[in-house]
């Protein structure tokens, strides 16, 4: 736990250091995988551009095994240097673990308020209805990323892989740019 909220000091300071001019966030892609469709099928994973200010991503995954409750969540951090290399965070959790004390892990907590106003994954497990994230505007993420914890300037990856019953299921990649 301690060295989770050195982290968070860590980075804050060296993006504070970095970054201390306003930059913007654009979306760039965004990818969703299902490794097992018996498990669960993707029926949207989209960025939409509404007008040169309105843009937002949404998924929308359907879950077959319902209910669910054993869970395991890595998120890992790319930024492009020469190539996607990691950068920062890759984190591995007990999901359901997670949302029954979403405070006692800031990092998981930071990530998860990304996407939390959004979405209908905001609750303790069992899980019995659809994963669903809805409509996620790109100046709620910009704000997130240059005001909330600044991030150096550059492009960056999200990959999110979701393992039940400890087998990769389901793989969601983001792809972001600061300039
Ligand atoms: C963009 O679309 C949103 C949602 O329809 C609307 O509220 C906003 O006024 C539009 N902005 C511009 C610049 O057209
Ligand atoms: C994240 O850490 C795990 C466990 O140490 C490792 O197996 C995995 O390759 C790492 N992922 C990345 C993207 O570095
Ligand atoms: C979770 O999200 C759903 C759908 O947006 C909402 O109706 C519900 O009130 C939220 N629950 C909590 C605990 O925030
Ligand atoms: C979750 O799944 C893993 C892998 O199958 C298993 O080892 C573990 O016992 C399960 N945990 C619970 C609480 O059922």
């Amino acid at each position: 736990m301690c060295s989770k909220y050195s982290a968070l000091i860590g980075i804050f300071i060296l993006a504070f250091q970095i970054v201390q001019i306003t930059s913007l966030a654009e979306l760039t892609n965004l990818k969703c995988n299902s490794l097992d469709e018996t498990f669960a099928a993707i029926e949207y994973c989209r960025i939409k551009s509404v007008n040169r200010t309105y843009k937002y991503f949404s998924v929308k995954v359907g879950l077959f095994k319902i209910p669910i409750s054993n869970v395991t969540i890595n998120l890992a951090a790319f930024q492009r240097l020469n190539g996607y290399k990691p950068f920062l965070y890759n984190i591995t959790f007990d999901a359901c673990k997670y949302l029954a004390s979403t405070n006692k892990n800031p990092i998981v907590k930071y990530f998860h308020e990304f996407i939390i106003p959004y979405t209908n994954l905001n609750h303790t497990c069992p899980y019995n209805h659809d994963m669903i994230v809805e409509k996620v505007p790109i100046d709620f993420i910009n704000n997130r990323l240059t005001q909330v914890l600044p991030f150096p300037l550059g492009d960056y990856a999200l990959h999110t892989d979701m393992y039940y019953h400890g087998i990769n299921r389901l793989k969601f990649k983001i792809y972001l740019s600061l300039k």
